[in-house]
């Protein structure tokens, strides 16, 4: 069926709250109207209705028990690390060593990358993710699985192989010339089609010579709309080993410029720990950040400064850098940021932490052309959230007094039981 016509309440930001007053567009009985899987009008069911032949009325969907909003958008997660997810007690460094760098070594092997591609696919729209900034490992082959897979859903995902040429165990290195070739080779066969996208992914400064990040520079000058994803201060520790191998570079951020990896489309997860002129280089450059609270509590890396970030115009999106991450969810991810800004001294919004899993996040990816909202043209990638989902979700947002109220609550207390339907590109999965 290449048409959907959805009634219902309908929340979306048209802007950024803490910008715009009037950034968010809510809607008490709204008619969402779906054709060929974009969004082909939106608008008040009363007025909209005169639009409509008697079939379409007798389709029209009821979702007047629900929220209907944009997609979830995840900056940033580890699809490998799906299955060491909740591993105990370790901070960054030694967390790498003991579970990651083991766990990775394995998806060389394209039955256990499809396998564990499956699930983590299946566990993103559960959790209404439908859009992600994915860390793949450093084999090709689990590029290909991860790929095949969010194809089969139709889903928007951009991902790449991880270029590490040193400081870690031999099954999880590169060198920086097979990862040049090997990304190329990828992103010829996957950037571009249907809705999926490549991802230059250096792991991070530490696991790089200068000669490999300068790789990938050349990757990204020689291939339009690629993108560059990478970690970026994000633990002390790492902060004083990126000094002692780079100690020519005036920062961390400056290990990544001096490659040419600085721009619109460049990602830089957690971005703890960063001095003014670092800020200053990420929003001359467009750059974005991956704000990641769930993992920066658990693997004990620090406090996010939400607000100096936004007092330098950079954009941030919102990742849950499973398996560091402890929750494929966007909404507990969500309740965490708001607690990590309460420990700063900061309340942050409802509407703004909406707005960072959604268009935020899709500006943070350069694509707010295509999805993070329900302007007529763009992709329909929707969620239905039941604010009855548990007997305590039923009693409270009974209590809820207006929309910012119950998106707050559902913020808080939501998790996969809230979403009730995934649906992209109008099809629900
Ligand atoms: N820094 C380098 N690699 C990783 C990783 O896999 N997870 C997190 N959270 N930080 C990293
Ligand atoms: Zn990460």
């Amino acid at each position: 069926m290449s048409e959907r016509l959805m009634r219902g309440p309908l929340l979306h930001c048209l802007g950024e709250p803490d910008k715009d007053a009037n950034a968010v567009d809510y809607q008490l009985d709204a008619l969402l109207w779906i054709k060929h899987g974009l969004v082909h009008k939106m608008g008040d069911y009363d007025s909209m209705v005169k639009e409509l032949t008697p079939k379409q009325v007798s389709r029209v969907e009821d979702c007047s028990q629900y929220l209907m909003v944009p997609g979830f958008v995840d900056c940033h997660i580890h699809y490998p690390q799906t299955e060491m997810i909740a591993a105990y007690g370790t901070q960054l460094l030694e967390w790498l060593n003991t579970y990651t760098f083991p766990v990775e070594s394995s998806f060389k092997d394209p039955v256990k990358a499809a396998a564990v591609s499956k699930v983590f696919i299946e566990q993103l729209l559960t959790n209404g993710t439908t859009t992600a900034l994915v860390f793949c490992s450093v084999h090709p082959e689990s590029v290909d699985a991860l790929f095949t897979e969010a194809q089969k859903h139709n889903m928007r995902i951009i991902a790449g192989k991880v270029m590490m040429d040193r400081n870690a165990p031999d099954k999880v290195l590169d060198t920086a010339q097979t990862s040049y070739e090997q990304s190329k080779q990828l992103i010829q066969r996957w950037h571009g089609v249907d809705r999926l996208q490549y991802a230059v992914t250096p792991r991070f400064a530490p696991t790089s010579t200068d000669e490999q990040l300068a790789a990938a520079g050349r990757l990204l000058a020689e291939h339009d709309g690629v993108y560059l994803h990478t970690h970026l201060a994000e633990n002390a520790d790492e902060i004083e080993w990126v000094k002692r191998l780079f100690p020519k570079a005036k920062n961390y951020l400056d290990v990544y410029d001096q490659a040419s990896l600085l721009g619109k489309r460049s990602v830089f997860a957690h971005s703890l720990h960063l001095c003014d002129s670092e800020c200053e280089r990420l929003a001359q450059t467009d750059s974005a950040i991956a704000h990641c609270p769930t993992s920066n509590m658990f693997i004990g890396s620090g406090l996010f400064p939400m607000q100096k970030m936004q007092q330098h115009g950079i954009k941030i999106g919102m990742g849950t850098d499973v398996g560091g991450g402890t929750s494929f969810n966007m909404l507990q991810t969500l309740a965490d940021g708001y607690k990590m800004q309460q420990l700063n001294g900061h309340n942050l919004s409802p509407e703004q932490s909406f707005y960072l899993a959604t268009l935020g996040g899709a500006r943070a990816l350069d694509i707010d052309d295509k999805i993070g909202n329900f302007v007529v043209g763009k992709e329909a990638d929707f969620l239905l959230l039941d604010p009855n989902a548990t007997d305590l979700l039923r009693f409270r947002t009974s209590h809820c007094e207006g929309w910012r109220d119950l998106l707050f609550v559902l913020q808080t207390l939501g998790d996969d039981r809230v979403i009730a339907q995934t649906n992209v590109m109008g099809v629900s999965n």
